[in-house]
């Protein structure tokens, strides 16, 4: 497949990458206003799947399974079809595919906040898996990320990028969506107008084939144990980072200096320990902590 929309990609230093709309973010080459309101009317399948996610929260990871899940472990000679292919970006749709007329059951992925996704997954059709991430390891993974991305602002220093995020006023992401409290508060709140399970990036990383097999409950998919366990192994970290399908080794050099980093990163929890000062974690506890207070996220991450 050729990369269509990232092969040209490069931006001179003076154009503006982000456009906002809507209160959100969106990168100016691979999309427009007008595109972004046509979202709304994208007709669903019953049979669709989407997975949504706040940028850097495990959304590689989760299309891997998902693609797995689907295309039966890779066993049935799908296996050159990239990830874009098999899991498009509903938003972007980077490689210009058909997306409406793809055959069904589709897999899609969004970064799109819940009040910008087709009309029809508003209405319960169709089903999403939203996968969360503590915020702190969601915004070191960014830092490192937006190093690696050409297309990205590279950001001086945490304290920077930790302000940005914290006030959601930032341009921090490629794909932001707004802030990254907005996006999880608003899936979850509005989380009786879908179809929808909610899934951690913690709880993955702690027991994957729980996760796994909790998705594909909720799927309705029935694998078998032997199948269970391939699709498990295929998705830990190592095997993924060795896996050129499913690291995003696709990306062009126009989008990416491949010398500063690589999508499958470290793939650990509490990374932000390493780099987060003890004033800076307290800075941003303080920031979201009474914010967060409603939503069932917090005590997954107390604990880590
Ligand atoms: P780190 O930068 O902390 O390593 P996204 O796909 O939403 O951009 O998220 C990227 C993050 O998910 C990166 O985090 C990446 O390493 C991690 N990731 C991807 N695949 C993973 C896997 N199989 N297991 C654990 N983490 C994974």
């Amino acid at each position: 497949t050729s990369l269509s929309k990232w092969t040209h990609y490069k931006m001179e230093p003076s154009e503006e990458y982000l456009i906002k709309h809507r209160g959100c973010y969106f990168a100016t080459k691979l999309i427009t206003p007008e595109g972004i309101d046509s979202l709304e009317e994208f007709e669903i399948r019953d049979s669709d799947v989407f997975l949504a996610t706040y940028p850097k929260s495990g959304t590689v990871w989760t299309q891997n399974i998902l693609s797995l899940i689907f295309y039966e472990g890779h066993r049935n000679g799908t296996e050159d079809i990239v990830i874009m292919d098999r899991v498009p970006w509903l938003e972007y749709n980077v490689n210009n595919l058909d997306l409406a007329n793809l055959s069904s059951p589709r897999l899609f992925f969004t970064h799109l906040p819940y009040y910008l996704v087709p009309r029809g997954l508003r209405n319960r059709r169709g089903k999403v898996i939203y996968v969360a991430r503590n915020p702190k390891d969601v915004m070191v993974s960014y830092f490192y990320f937006s190093k690696f991305m050409i297309a990205l602002e590279t950001i001086p220093d945490l304290n920077t990028l930790m302000e940005r995020f914290l006030s959601g006023k930032g341009k921090v992401s490629f794909s932001d969506k707004s802030s990254w409290l907005d996006h999880v508060r608003g899936w979850y709140t509005h989380r009786e107008d879908f179809n929808i399970l909610f899934l951690t990036f913690e709880e993955m990383k702690k027991d994957l084939r729980s996760a796994v097999l909790k998705i594909c409950n909720f799927l309705g998919k029935r694998l078998s144990e032997k199948e269970l366990d391939s699709v498990v192994e295929q998705a830990t970290f190592e095997n993924m980072k060795r896996d050129p399908r499913a690291n995003y080794e696709f990306l062009p050099d126009t989008l990416v200096e491949k010398s500063k980093g690589q999508f499958l990163r470290k793939g650990t929890v509490g990374d932000w320990k390493k780099i987060m000062t003890v004033a800076q974690s307290e800075r941003f506890d303080m920031a979201l902590k009474e914010e967060m207070k409603d939503l069932p996220f917090n005590c997954l991450w107390d604990r880590q």
